[in-house]
């Protein structure tokens, strides 16, 4: 029996359980009330947590001196939105403002936005969002059908049913509202993904209309803005806090119970580790605890955020974890101008290679694997209190051979760096124009088309405290830490010998002939994108989940 409290090392508060329950049915995280509570060594450094303060505390103060931070009302004009934040601009959100309405960059989004993973190719139009040749027939053109484009592959498609049913909250007192969108998506000849149309339930009916974008022009910008609340809502719970800050939670409490410290596989992981019990424990203590930000400025509160973590996590699988097989799952491997996918495989496969060097030193057969009862013991523990013993998510309890043992590493440091980075650093850049991410939309789903105009789209989207709220929680968590590490540099050398020390290199240097390919592809996109695509640029990922 393996046994999972070999390593009394407590990395918080002692005297305490380790593990504690955020909720039922979500990933257990570290027992501790506050950061004061952690140990120093696992703590923000002094200048980190110093920047950090200093930035939360200045953001509250520059809103209320300008009066925003107590108006409950509807935004007077859209353009007033862009005084919020004017003096922290970014060229993306810039971009944003720019172009938030034009069909081709609500395309481009579902690409190299901050939620990535949602698009996949749809080969069959769904009995519950019955889209007609009729409908999308001035879309396509005369020289081609909707049938022979979803036999071509050019016909994709965005599901948000997993947001159906799932609680709504109260902002300012006042109810809100949250869809579960269907968008339908073509890709053109000259390789853009255009929406052709959007239902804003899972249930079709008369009552639901099937949005167009020959639609009148505020039925189809109030069509797509709720479907960027509906990605504001899976991309904030699920993409971003259950698959990056709480995995990378689990795994880090896993790694320091149970791997020593002179264990190979402790001095591989660890850097990974960094501040990611820090900020997760911020995260509770300020952003998703009952009362915290996103239950007072999200659509769907704190239970909603209860209900959709424990919706996800039962239905999460290990392949989805593991961006090669999600990428072939989702039917996308050959999407063009796909960055996310792109940069994101080259990035796998070098943390693969570097892993599976480093694994081999140690490991040099099966049965290495099998008597590691330190690795036994780990990925024992991250299956149980992690994924809470469900098989059907394909998490192993243990490892049979070296083979599991690699790709399982693969996937922990490809979370805890790149997935984070691609998941994180664009908030502020794509979120700072409200419209385009708006947390939450103050009225329900429209029955009909015709109705919709600029007033009730001002009256719909969140109120003006709401949006402040949540524009300044976003720049904090996008704004550059001031110690940050980037992907593949190690500066602790917890690995002192020479073989893994060279391996090390090797890594850096496989990141370096990324980066540089990725500066060039980013260069020739200049005439299209003002920056690029840089989430995935390596001296921009962080290796670990700390902000
Ligand atoms: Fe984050």
């Amino acid at each position: 029996m393996l046994s999972v409290d070999r390593w009394p090392r407590a990395p918080g508060a002692k005297g305490r359980d380790w593990w504690k329950e955020f909720a039922k049915g979500t990933p257990r995280h570290l027992d501790v009330a506050s950061v004061e509570e952690l140990d120093s060594n696992i703590k923000f450094s002094f200048i980190r947590a110093a920047l950090f303060n200093k930035r939360s505390e200045a953001q509250k103060v520059a809103l209320k001196l300008r009066g925003y931070s107590d108006r409950q009302e509807s935004w007077e004009e859209l353009d007033d939105i862009k005084e919020v934040f004017k003096f922290t601009k970014t060229e993306m959100s810039d971009y944003v403002m720019e172009h938030w309405k034009e069909d081709v960059f609500f395309g481009y989004q579902f690409l190299n936005g901050l939620n990535p993973t949602m698009i996949q190719k749809c080969t069959k139009i769904p009995p519950n969002f019955p889209v007609t040749e009729e409908m999308v027939a001035r879309s396509l053109g005369d020289s081609t059908t909707l049938q022979k484009e979803l036999e071509k592959g050019s016909i994709f498609i965005v599901d948000y049913r997993i947001l159906e049913g799932i609680s709504t909250g109260l902002n300012n007192d006042r109810q809100q509202y949250v869809a579960a969108p269907l968008c339908l998506l073509h890709l053109t000849a000259q390789e853009q993904l255009m929406p052709l149309a959007i239902q804003l339930s899972q249930t079709s009916g008369p009552e639901v209309p099937i949005f167009l974008p020959s639609d009148p022009e505020w039925d189809w910008i109030l069509a797509k803005t709720w479907v960027h609340s509906a990605d504001f809502q899976v991309h904030q719970t699920i993409t971003h806090l259950l698959r990056t800050h709480l995995l990378a939670e689990v795994f880090a409490m896993a790694t320091l119970r149970h791997l020593p410290m002179c264990h190979p596989l402790y001095k591989l992981l660890i850097p990974h580790m960094q501040y990611t019990f820090h900020i997760n424990t911020l995260a509770r203590e300020r952003l998703i605890s009952k009362g915290g930000v996103f239950d007072k400025a999200s659509g769907i509160g704190y239970q909603g955020l209860v209900e959709l973590l424990q919706k996800d996590l039962k239905a999460l699988t290990y392949s989805s974890l593991c961006l090669p097989e999600d990428l072939e799952a989702r039917g996308v491997s050959s999407l063009p101008n796909y960055y996310y996918k792109d940069d994101g495989l080259k990035i796998w496969v070098a943390v693969e290679s570097f892993v599976s060097r480093i694994v081999d030193l140690y490991y040099t057969k099966d049965s290495d694997v099998w008597e590691d009862f330190e690795v036994q013991s780990w990925i024992h523990e991250i299956f149980t209190e992690g994924f809470l013993e469900q098989e059907s998510t394909g998490i192993p309890s243990l490892f049979t051979t070296v083979k599991e043992l690699k790709k399982f590493l693969t996937m922990v440091i490809y979370t805890c760096s790149a997935q984070h980075a691609a998941v994180n650093s664009g908030q502020f850049d794509f979120g700072a124009w409200m419209p385009n991410f708006p947390p939450s939309m103050r009225k329900p789903p429209p029955m009909d088309k015709g109705m919709a105009n600029l007033k009730d789209y001002k009256d719909t989207l969140p109120e003006i405290n709401t949006t402040c709220t949540i524009l300044s929680t976003l720049w904090l968590l996008s704004a550059k830490p001031i110690d940050m590490i980037p992907l593949g540099k190690y500066p602790d050398e917890h690995f002192t010998e020479p073989a893994p020390k060279m391996l090390i290199a090797a890594f850096g240097h496989d990141l370096q002939k990324i980066s540089t390919e990725i500066k060039k592809r980013n260069e020739s996109l200049s005439n299209k994108l003002p920056v690029g695509y840089e989430y995935l640029y390596p001296p921009e990922i962080e290796n670990s989940v700390s902000i």
